[in-house]
């Protein structure tokens, strides 16, 4: 039997290898240089000044929320745009923030939120836009911040699944005024588990870094190195250590040098997973072509820069098989899939929102008929080819 084809893949390569082993001697576990550098340089790559490394790509979001909701003075219930196709996590972080997503349905063939449906879903309420950048493709980001300006929104880009995708020359992150990234095991670039704020506001960053700390005072460089050898001058003035002094409700998001050893070599050798990454895509989409009568393959205008993180696929209402039957063959071909990103039809939802799903009708298709296969680094065209011959395979069966 031939190895499965998953969705996803980490590499741990020798730089990584090095630079654990780098902190691992270093005898400094919690945060430190490994940390730093992987934050400053992704928020560089991103086109932002400050970067927040943190245990989730959830709490990257529901940090970035929080801080956006303190320096605005959002009240509790604010309502967040989002759209109604995306992993759970881009809601959830809404409601843990105590603020309410709206759902706005998507476009047909990109599956990102539909920006002619945003005016039509913006209430007094309202306070910001959550675009999601779903499968490594950016969002129609011109028109999206076009509203947020207009109707005075903040954006907050969930750019779990799209790092260093571009759209018209810029990086995903660099259109709104904090975003956040997941760096989970399947994601283009990974530590494991863990994910990243970035954001060029200072305010923003301060906020974010005492909220992943307990809600901390000081997040000053000396601080947060917390060396013996240097004490922030702040420090010692008040009646508790400003490092163990708590001023706001905080959590335990942080992360160490573990991970952000893992980070900084997977940063710098990004070109090589990028490039594999998309060169798989393209093979996929030019091969799959003979069966686009059925199954619609992505789609991308010429100034978008996809970044794949997955392989999105919808089966077209013409086609004479279900996405069950589809991908049921391709398991027991040893292919992995997974169905594309349901949300309004998820039981807690349901229990939280009601049966809304009819309402969004995209969504409710795709919720039926999309899923998406693998197309990441460690696939190898023999992979590939395998791949569109069991695809040719199943379909052939109904011609
Ligand atoms: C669009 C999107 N947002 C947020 C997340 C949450 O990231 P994490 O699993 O690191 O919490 C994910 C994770 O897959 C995601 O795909």
């Amino acid at each position: 039997m031939r190895n499965k084809i998953g969705v996803g893949h980490a590499s741990v390569g020798e730089l990584e290898k090095k630079y654990v082993n780098m902190a691992l001697d270093a005898g400094r576990l919690s945060q430190g240089e490994f940390v730093h550098k992987f934050e400053k340089e992704f928020a560089r790559l991103h086109g932002k000044k400050y970067g927040i490394a943190c245990n989730s790509g959830t709490s990257a979001l529901h940090v970035a929320l929080e801080a956006l909701k303190e320096k605005y003075e959002w009240p509790e219930g604010a309502e967040v745009i989002v759209p109604a196709i995306t992993f759970i996590a881009t809601s959830n972080a809404c409601l843990h923030a105590g603020l309410s997503p709206v759902f706005v349905d998507v476009d047909p063939v990109t599956y990102n939120i539909n920006p002619a449906l945003i005016a039509g879903k913006i209430s007094g309420k309202t306070v910001a836009i959550m675009p999601v950048h779903t499968f490594g493709q950016p969002c129609e980001m011109d028109a999206i911040v076009e509203i947020a300006t207009q109707y005075g929104l903040k954006i907050v880009e969930d750019c779990a699944e799209a790092h260093f995708a571009l759209y018209k020359g810029n990086p995903v992150g660099s259109f709104s005024d904090i975003a956040g990234f997941s760096t989970y095991v399947a994601h283009t670039i990974t530590t494991g588990i863990g994910g990243v704020i970035i954001t060029s506001d200072p305010d923003l960053t301060e906020i974010s870094r005492s909220l992943i700390a307990h809600g901390r005072a000081c997040t000053c460089e000396v601080c947060l190195a917390s060396s013996p050898q240097q004490v922030c001058k702040k420090r010692l003035t008040t009646e508790i250590d400003r490092r163990f002094m708590m001023v706001r409700l905080g959590y335990s998001y942080r992360v160490g040098e573990l991970e952000g050893a893992l980070g900084l070599a997977q940063v710098e050798t990004r070109d090589q997973i990028m490039s594999k990454r998309k060169n798989n895509a393209a093979y996929l989409n030019q091969k799959l072509a003979k069966i686009a009568q059925y199954i619609q393959l992505p789609t991308f205008p010429d100034y978008v820069e996809h970044s794949f993180m997955m392989f999105p696929l919808l089966i077209k209402e013409s086609a004479p098989f279900s996405r069950q039957e589809l991908t049921a063959f391709l398991e027991s071909n040893n292919i992995e899939s997974r169905p594309m990103l349901p949300l309004l039809n998820q039981p807690i939802y349901r229990q939280l929102f009601g049966d809304i799903e009819s309402q969004y009708p995209v969504a409710q298709h795709i919720n039926k008929a999309g899923f998406y296969v693998g197309c990441h680094h460690g696939l190898e065209l023999a992979d590939l080819d395998y791949v569109v011959k069991c695809f040719e395979e199943f379909v052939a069966r109904f011609q």
